[in-house]
């Protein structure tokens, strides 16, 4: 589709990076391979995804399913994870960019909790793209967390059960004061969402390509974006 006025350019993306793996798997490397690839890809994306006029970029890193993998892989990831918080420290400040973590941190290595503590610190009132990174993310558990502290809201006499509305319950969501995600977009061809953002994407449309997240670039965001721009959202009217 051709570039025109009305092109709409979705406020917030959110993507499930997925196919480091395989990409890895093709080319008789270690997996981790993948991952280190896929991490290049991922800082490069931002860049294109502000450059085009995305507002809200969130990245699926790393799930809470995701500790099921063998050690030396869970490992590697954290690892890429750690380089990654602490070079978006610099990278942060140079590109204005607004950084946030969203999962369950707790049950990360000090350090890592340390950079992200920093790096949400120092990216905090920067104006450029608002940038969340979900690692020991799922949204069944964000839920449930969200649901815990409603309740212990309850329970100190601040909340009544009967005030608790959509936009009440949210504010205790992880991605609080976050647009809901207009795009979601899968790559490597699996069409599940994987425990990625339930409740944000329940009026989200979903882009599904067959190509690897470390061959995703521009290009293919690009193709997602006109997909985008062929729906019709009609949340449930005429
Ligand atoms: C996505 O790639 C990255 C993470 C889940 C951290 P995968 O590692 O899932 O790659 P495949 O699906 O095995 O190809
Ligand atoms: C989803 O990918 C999680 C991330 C991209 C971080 P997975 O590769 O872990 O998902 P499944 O296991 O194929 O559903
Ligand atoms: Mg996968």
């Amino acid at each position: 589709m051709a570039e025109s006025k009305e092109y709409k350019i979705p406020r917030h993306v959110a993507i499930i990076m997925d196919g480091n793996g395989r990409w890895a798997k093709k080319r008789f490397l270690p997996r981790k391979a993948g991952h280190v690839q896929g991490s290049r890809v991922a800082e490069q994306i931002c860049e294109d995804a502000y450059d085009l006029g995305i507002e809200y970029l969130t990245y699926y890193a790393f799930s809470t399913e995701n500790w099921a993998r063998p050690q030396d892989e869970v490992d590697a990831l954290m690892n890429l994870l750690r380089k990654y918080m602490k070079d978006s420290i610099e990278r942060s400040s140079r590109n204005n960019m607004r950084v946030r973590v969203i999962g369950d941190i707790s049950a990360l290595a000090p350090d890592l909790q340390e950079s992200i503590r920093k790096l949400e610190e120092v990216s905090a009132s920067n104006t450029g793209l608002k940038f969340q990174v979900a690692i020991n993310y799922g949204g069944r558990d964000e839920i449930l967390r969200a649901v815990r502290k409603a309740a212990e809201k309850v329970k100190e006499g601040e909340l009544k059960p009967e005030d608790i509305n959509e936009e009440i319950f949210y504010g205790f969501f992880d991605t609080a004061g976050i647009p809901y995600p207009d795009l979601m977009i899968r790559t490597s061809g699996e069409m599940r969402t994987s425990n990625f953002l339930p409740w944000q994407l329940a009026y989200s449309e979903f882009y599904f390509t067959d190509v690897l997240w470390p061959d995703f670039n521009k290009k293919e965001l690009k193709k997602a974006l006109d997909y985008y721009n062929g729906r019709e959202r009609r949340f449930g009217g005429v």
